[in-house]
């Protein structure tokens, strides 16, 4: 009788101190693992990120994670900076459904920015910028109700930026420059109010085929009509030049042609003139 009450007693324990610690959660242990499975790491910087430690990564608000900091037993910050990372990004990192700030800026990341971090809907702040992404901007990302902001410059993106991101509300910072974009700049990023874009030109500079307001007009399109100009009026004026200078020089010859024969038919008038056109047979 007194043993199973002890028992019970070490187990209620045991319970409540696992839940105190922050239980491991399945989902965060798939992301951390796959996330760091993803990553190649040759500064060794990712002290602790190993196998036993995902399954309980927090403590507290601490993590045993470099660069991962918790909320209620959750992750719910990951800022790995500048630690000379290359690899992916992990779809998997979708399963850190607590995750408010995403931070990878700086390393050496390729590949594609996942689609499916469109399940992070408490995601607030998202910078991935200086790095190799490639692919295109997700339009998904649109589903991220709570972004503020999305840093994703200096990195290889292409395609077009999404129309829908526009319906980012509290989005308050957006940065694309720098990147291999094209198209048109999406009114709803650009929305003139009181003649002050919602993002300026800095958001959106470096990308050789994106144009359109706020970007200054001298880019693509600009530039173009231009050169469309000037050819046109150059070319007008060329060849404007060269009939007049050819029907001068036709001038004079027939002028020089008419006192020759002229002269030669003495003192002839209009008749005479007129018989000078005429072929001789
Ligand atoms: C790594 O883990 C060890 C033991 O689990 C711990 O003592 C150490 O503080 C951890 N390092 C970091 C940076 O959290
Ligand atoms: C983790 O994320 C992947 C990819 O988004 C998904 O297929 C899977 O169901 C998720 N697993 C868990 C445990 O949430
Ligand atoms: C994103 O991270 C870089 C450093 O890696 C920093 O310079 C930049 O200010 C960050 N972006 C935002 C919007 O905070
Ligand atoms: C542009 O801004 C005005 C005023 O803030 C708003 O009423 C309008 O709906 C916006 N247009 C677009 C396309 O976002
Ligand atoms: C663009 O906006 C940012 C803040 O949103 C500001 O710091 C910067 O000075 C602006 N640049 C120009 C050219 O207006």
């Amino acid at each position: 009788m007194a043993m199973s009450m002890s028992s019970l007693l070490i187990l209620m324990l045991v319970v409540v101190a696992l839940a105190i610690s922050g239980l491991s959660d399945p989902s965060d242990e798939s992301c951390l693992s796959n996330l760091r499975s993803g990553l190649e790491d040759p500064s060794k910087a990712l002290v602790n990120w190993t196998h036993p430690n995902f399954a309980s990564p927090c403590n507290g608000l601490t993590s045993v994670l470099e660069g991962a900091t918790c909320n209620n037993g959750r992750i719910y910050k990951l800022s790995l900076t500048k630690l000379s990372l290359s690899g992916s990004i992990s779809p998997f990192l979708s399963n850190c459904t607590n995750l408010q700030s995403l931070d990878l800026s700086s390393n050496s990341l390729s590949g594609p920015i996942p689609p499916q971090l469109s399940s992070l809907l408490n995601l607030a702040i998202l910078n991935l910028s200086s790095n190799a992404l490639s692919g295109q901007i997700p339009p998904q990302l649109a589903l991220c109700a709570y972004l503020n902001v999305i840093d994703l410059h200096s990195n290889a993106l292409t395609g077009q930026i999404p129309d829908q991101l526009g319906l980012l509300v509290r989005l308050a910072v957006f940065d694309v420059s720098y990147n291999d974009l094209e198209g048109p700049i999406p009114p709803v990023l650009a929305n003139k109010t009181m003649y002050v874009p919602r993002f300026n030109a800095t958001s959106f500079l470096g990308n050789k085929g994106l144009y359109g307001f706020p970007l200054p007009p001298m880019r693509r399109a600009g530039l173009s009509v231009v050169a469309i100009v000037g050819i046109g009026l150059g070319s007008g004026l060329l060849s404007l030049l060269i009939s007049f200078t050819a029907v001068c020089v036709w001038l004079r010859i027939t002028e020089r042609n008419e006192e020759v024969r002229n002269g030669g038919a003495g003192g002839d008038h209009q008749e005479g003139k007129m018989s000078h056109f005429m072929p001789d047979y």
